[in-house]
């Protein structure tokens, strides 16, 4: 039995983490702050169905929140998914946004590293650390999506790709930071620490909203007969996976940390399992939505096309994505029938 350590616990990923490995018998505490709405149904759902699941209400911008935890509690995993998750918050308060993903980032790991239990940290980066280099992949505009035209990016982006372009939002700059931290802290310190780069996770328990989120706020929107606001012209294009795939991995990835320990994954649900916005429009009218919607200016930072070459954590840990779009849609929807 882990004793585990989710920050942001009660978000979308964290929530669904905490219900995954609660049910293998592992122990887990909680560290959130209530920062994200929703969080609150998200306790109530996790605490109705486990009596032994453990919450502290702390802050990761507070070291001593977490050292305290890691101590008493004897953590050997931190799964660490506490954020400001919004690229255009962060435009907004780009210091808040700082203290929580890159100061945030950084005292989870020298807490870690102070703490006497040498804990594994799994770290949830983003692929916006790769910014605005990916918009200069040149692209061919077909009838309801973009595609990368260029043959090398036929996979989606590597690990590989570049980092340092001109062109990165405060949200990716703090994440960035935390991604190298995490990475450094490993070489350096000897810490057992694996980052995921995602691109686009959806799921049940997802409170989406127009900035972060976009699949759950489409279906939620149309479900409640609200009217979607579509940033461009809707033929971006991202590889989603589903969040029962993307939690499977995390369990893949602490048991066979010694060969995971130390690598930066891309994920997402790879080049076989993509779609763009209006062609989840038709995903959703096919399950028997109307959707209604309208267009607006691009937003800065938007990738037109971004899909993740996920052949790197396929090939070093055998995990695949098994929903494909269809599929998982299906399931939000009729998850979201019942709940919502
Ligand atoms: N969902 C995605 O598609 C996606 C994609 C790329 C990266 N990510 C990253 O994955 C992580 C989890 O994303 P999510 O979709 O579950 O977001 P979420 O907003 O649902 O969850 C984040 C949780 O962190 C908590 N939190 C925020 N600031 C905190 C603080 N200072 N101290 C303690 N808790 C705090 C929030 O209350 C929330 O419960 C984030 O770090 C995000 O940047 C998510």
């Amino acid at each position: 039995m882990k004793k585990i350590l989710i920050t942001g616990g009660l978000g979308f990923i964290g929530c669904n983490l905490a219900d995954f490995f609660l049910q293998h018998g592992d122990e887990v505490i909680i560290l959130d702050n209530f920062l994200r709405k929703g969080s609150e149904k998200n306790l109530s759902y996790l605490v109705d169905k486990y009596k032994k699941l453990e919450m502290e209400s702390g802050d990761v911008r507070h070291i001593n929140d977490i050292s305290k935890v890691l101590e008493e509690k004897n953590i050997d995993v931190i799964l660490h998914t506490a954020g400001q998750t919004a690229v255009t918050t962060s435009v907004i308060n780009p210091q808040k946004d700082f203290e929580i993903n890159a100061l945030g980032t950084f005292n989870v790991l020298e807490a870690a590293r102070l703490s006497k239990n040498d804990p594994i940290i799994i770290f949830t980066s983003t692929n916006k650390v790769y910014g605005d280099n990916v918009n200069k992949i040149p692209l061919i505009e077909k009838k309801s999506r973009y595609e990368f035209s260029d043959e090398k990016f036929k996979h989606g982006i590597p690990e590989d790709f570049p980092t340092d372009a001109e062109e990165h939002t405060p949200y990716g700059s703090s994440k960035y930071s935390g991604d190298i931290y995490t990475r450094d802290y490993s070489r350096i310190y000897g810490l057992k620490t694996v980052v995921f780069r995602m691109s686009c996770i959806y799921g049940f328990r997802q409170n989406g909203n127009e900035d972060q989120g976009w699949l759950a706020h489409f279906l939620i929107s149309a479900m409640n007969n609200k009217p979607i606001t579509i940033f461009g012209d809707g033929k971006q294009v991202r590889d989603v996976l589903f969040i029962s795939d993307f939690v499977e991995l995390f369990d893949i990835c602490l048991k066979k940390i010694n060969k995971t320990r130390g690598q930066v994954y891309n994920i997402g649900g790879g080049h076989e399992n993509t779609i763009s916005l209006l062609e989840l429009l038709d995903l959703m009218k096919k399950w028997g939505l109307s959707p209604k919607h309208s267009f607006s200016d691009w937003r800065p930072a938007d990738q037109k096309v971004y899909v993740s070459d996920i052949r790197k954590v396929e090939k070093e840990t055998g995990w695949k994505p098994k929903t494909n779009p269809d599929t998982g849609v299906r399931k939000l929807l009729e998850w979201a029938k019942e709940t919502i």
